[in-house]
C-alpha cells in the first residue's frame, strides 16, 4: 500500500504550523505571560523555541520521514528494538491524554462562538459574566456535548486523509485564522490604551522572573510547536522525501512564535484600556475578553470573530492530535482509516468525561491533589512532552548513526546541510541537559 503524504510544501506547512498554533498561542500564551512579567517571559521564551524547540521539532521530523510509519512503527523500525518503541509508546499515550483535556476546552471555545453569536453577553456585568463561565463549564451534560461536537467537527476532517482532509482543511483554515488575527490587531492597536499594552510586551521586566517562570517558558515551548507527543513525528512521516526539512522547520517556528506575539498584541492593548489587570490567568480568553467586548464599539462583531479564531485555531491542533493516534492504531493493528478513527474517538470521548466533569461534579475527585482535567495537563506538560523529547533527541543523537541523520537532512547528500554540527551538538547535549535541568529543579535538587 502506498503511504499517504502532503502533496505540496505549502500545504504540508500549513498542517504542521496548523498542530502548532492554537489554544496554546491564542489562551495560553497570553494569560502566562501576563503571569510571567510580559517581554522577560517573552524573551525566555523565544531562546527556548530557537534553541531547543527548532532542534525537537527537526528531530521529530527526522524521526518520521525516516521511519515512513507512525510513531511506534518509525521508532521500530529505525531502532531494530523494541525497548526504544517506548518512546513511541510514551508519545501516543500523551498526546492521548493532551487530546483528552484540550477537546474539554475546544468545546468551551464553540460554546462561547454560539454565544457570541446569540449576544448572551450584552448587558451583563463584570460578575456576571464571570458566573457564566463558571456555570458554563461545571455543567454536566453541556460542555461534554461541546466537546463532543468538536470531536465529531475533528473526525469529519481526518477521515479524508491526508492530502484531502487535513491538507486540504488546513490550507483554507490557516489563512482564515491569520485574517481573523489581523482584524483583531487593527481594532486593538486603535484603542485608546494600546500604548500602554504594547510596553508591556515590549519592554522587559526582569524582576518578575523566577524559576518557576522559566520553567513555564520551557513548558510553554513545548507545548505549542506540540513536541514529544507523536504527531510531529506522524506529520513527517508525510512529508516528500524531496522536501528542504531545515527551512520548513524555521518556517513553521516563525509562523507559531508570530501567532503567538500578535495574540499578545491583540490582548494586552484591549486590557489595558478597559482597567483589566493581564496577570488574570486562564480565564482570559472566556472572561476578561467578553468584558472587555462588551465595552467596545462592535463588541459584537469582534467577541465572534475572536471566538471563531479560538475555534479554528483548535480544530486545527485537535486534527494533528487525531491523526497521531489513527496512524498508529492503522498501521499497528492493521485497519483501515474509518475503524482507526471510530476507535481514537472512543477513547477520547470516554477520557474526556472525568475532564470535562473536573469543573463540576468531580471538582473534588483529586488524584494527588488534582482533579483528573489538572492530572491531564500536568502529566503532560511536566513529564509526558519534555521525556518524550528526551527520547527523540537521545536517540537521533546518540543511537541512529550521524551518517544517517546527515543522510535524511540532506535528503541523500542532495542538499548542502550547513547547520548539522549545530544541530547535532544541540540534540547531543543542550536539549538532555535543559530537560534534565528541569527535572532536577522540580524534583528540588536546585
Ligand atoms: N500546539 C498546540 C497548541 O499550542 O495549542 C497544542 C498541541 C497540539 C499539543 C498537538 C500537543 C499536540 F500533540
Amino acid at each position: 500500500m502506498k503511504r499517504e503524504g502532503f502533496a505540496s510544501r505549502l500545504g504540508m506547512i500549513a498542517a504542521a504550523a496548523g498542530s502548532a498554533i492554537g489554544l496554546g498561542n491564542i489562551w495560553r500564551f497570553p494569560y502566562i505571560t501576563g503571569k510571567g512579567g510580559g517581554a522577560a517571559f517573552i524573551v525566555i521564551y523565544l531562546i527556548f523555541i530557537v534553541f531547543i524547540g527548532m532542534s525537537c521539532l527537526l528531530t521529530e521530523f527526522v524521526i518520521g520521514r525516516r521511519g515512513q510509519s507512525d510513531a511506534i512503527g518509525s521508532f521500530l523500525k529505525l531502532s531494530r528494538n523494541k525497548y526504544w518503541s517506548v518512546g513511541g509508546w510514551l508519545c501516543v499515550i500523551t498526546v492521548s491524554l493532551i487530546f483528552s483535556f484540550y477537546i474539554v476546552v475546544f468545546g468551551w471555545t464553540i460554546n462561547y462562538l454560539v454565544k457570541s453569536i446569540f449576544n448572551i453577553f450584552a448587558d451583563k456585568t463584570p460578575q456576571e459574566i464571570g458566573i457564566l463561565f463558571s456555570t458554563t463549564t461545571s455543567s454536566v451534560f453541556s460542555p461534554i456535548v461541546y466537546a463532543y461536537i468538536g470531536l465529531g467537527i475533528t473526525a469529519f476532517v481526518v477521515v479524508d486523509g491526508i492530502e484531502h482532509g487535513i491538507e486540504k482543511c488546513s490550507k483554507i483554515l490557516m489563512p482564515l485564522l491569520f485574517a481573523l488575527m489581523v482584524i483583531l490587531l487593527l481594532r486593538s492597536l486603535t484603542l485608546p490604551g494600546a500604548g500602554k499594552g504594547i510596553a508591556f510586551l515590549l519592554k522587559p521586566d526582569f524582576s518578575k522572573v523566577t524559576t518557576e517562570v522559566i520553567l513555564i517558558a520551557l513548558g510553554q515551548a513545548f507545548f505549542t510547536l506540540s513536541l514529544g507527543a507523536a504527531v510531529m513525528i506522524t506529520y513527517g512521516s508525510y512529508i516528500n522525501k524531496k522536501e528542504r526539512m531545515g527551512s520548513a522547520v524555521v518556517q513553521i517556528c516563525f509562523i507559531n512564535c508570530s501567532i503567538s506575539l500578535l495574540a499578545g498584541f491583540v490582548i494586552f492593548p484591549a486590557a489595558f484600556t478597559f482597567g483589566i489587570n493581564p496577570g488574570e490567568g486562564p480565564g482570559l480568553a472566556f472572561v476578561t475578553l467578553p468584558n472587555i467586548f462588551q465595552q467596545m464599539t462592535g463588541g459584537y462583531y469582534f467577541a465572534i470573530i475572536f471566538f471563531l479564531l479560538l475555534t479554528v485555531a483548535s480544530l486545527t491542533s485537535t486534527i494533528s492530535m487525531l491523526e497521531a493516534i489513527v496512524a498508529c492504531i492503522r498501521e499497528q493493528i492493521m485497519l483501515t482509516r474509518k475503524q482507526a478513527i471510530a476507535i481514537g474517538i472512543t477513547i477520547v470521548a470516554i477520557l474526556c468525561i472525568p475532564c470535562s466533569l473536573s469543573f463540576g461534579p468531580m471538582n473534588n475527585t483529586k488524584i494527588f491533589g488534582h482533579t483528573f482535567f489538572d492530572i491531564c495537563n500536568l502529566i503532560t506538560s511536566n513529564y509526558g512532552m519534555p521525556i518524550g523529547s528526551l527520547i527523540f533527541v537521545f536517540f537521533v543523537g546518540w543511537f541512529f548513526g550521524k551518517d544517517n541523520v546527515k543522510d535524511e537532512l540532506s535528503n541523500s547528500g542532495k542538499l548542502p546541510v550547513r547547520y548539522f554540527p549545530y544541530y547535532l551538538f544541540t540534540i547531543r547535549f543542550i536539549v538532555p541537559i535543559a530537560i534534565l535541568i528541569i527535572f532536577l529543579t522540580k524534583l528540588g535538587v536546585f
